[in-house]
């Protein structure tokens, strides 16, 4: 299914400081591919992603998007950033605008579309997503699944090439957490091109065409998820993927979230 090479990570490195984040990555993705990156708290998943946009410098290696540099100083940044959406975990919607609005917004503003194609386009979108009756509402007025539904609406309203996607369920409540993730799921079935960082396991199982697994600025393993998660290779993988097992998963999480992450399975 995968087609062209889309983006090319070669040797990325990332330090704050002294700090080296990413020390050396490199990995291609194609289109119509859904990479899912898994790790540790603290392992780069975040900056990582934020570097695929050019939000952040980069101290070593290259990112090409359809061979053009993807980097904070690069000179066509602006009309690369569009071709990438990002959605992050705090949707930060405009808190005085209305829903409809609030999507209409940068088309108009950055890209400078027509207003009346552009509302015709969110309608639909915000229809596909079950939410056509709140196009006048305000975003206090909404649910926080809600208000991530919207924050992908109006990322994908942009016509974005790729889509990352950074932890849009972890600060939902856990009965928020299946619509987000069922939007996603529609997403990769139209065969969009996404890189998803979760920690929602067995949503990564069942969505990604692919599991990157990072850990101390590295990618540690890279396989598709039935090889990854059936049988690991690596113990670091091995005593990462031995933190969600139902007994801990238990201890930690509450009930509900549980049945939405089993949900899954
Ligand atoms: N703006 C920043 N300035 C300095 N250090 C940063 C900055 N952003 C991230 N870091 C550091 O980079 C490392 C990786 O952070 P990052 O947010 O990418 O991790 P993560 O894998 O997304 O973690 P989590 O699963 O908790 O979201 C951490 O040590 C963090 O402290
Ligand atoms: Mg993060």
């Amino acid at each position: 299914m995968a087609g062209k090479e889309l983006l090319k990570i070669e040797h990325l490195k990332k330090q704050y400081d002294e700090n080296v984040v990413l020390k050396d990555i490199s990995i291609t993705v194609k289109q119509g591919e859904v990479v899912v990156i898994v790790g540790p708290s603290g392992c780069g998943k975040s900056t990582f992603l934020r570097c695929l946009n050019g939000l952040e410098t980069i101290q070593g290696g290259t990112i090409t998007y359809e061979g053009e540099s993807v980097e904070v100083k690069s000179k066509n940044i602006t009309k690369i950033r569009q071709k990438i959406g990002m959605v992050f975990q705090s949707y930060e919607l405009f808190p005085h605008k209305t829903i409809l609005e609030n999507v209409m917004l940068s088309p108009i503003l950055v890209q400078k579309r027509e207003k009346n194609e552009v509302r015709k386009e969110a309608l639909e979108l915000l229809e596909r997503v079950g939410l056509a009756d709140k196009k006048d509402s305000y975003p206090r007025q909404l649910s926080g699944g809600q208000k991530q539904r919207v924050a992908i609406v109006r990322a994908l309203c942009m016509h974005p090439e790729v889509m990352l996607f950074d932890e849009v369920t972890a600060a939902l409540d856990p009965e928020m957490v299946r619509e987000v993730l069922d939007v996603l799921l529609s997403l990769a079935k139209q065969g969009r091109t996404m890189l998803i960082v979760t920690h929602e396991m067995s949503f990564a199982k069942a969505i990604a065409d692919r599991i990157v697994f990072l850990d101390k600025g590295l990618i540690v393993e890279e396989a598709s998820p039935a090889e990854f998660f059936e049988n690991p290779k690596t113990e670091r993988a091995k005593q990462f993927l031995s933190t969600f097992t139902f007994d801990k998963v238990e201890k930690s999480r509450s009930v509900d979230d549980v049945k939405a992450v089993e949900a899954y399975v």
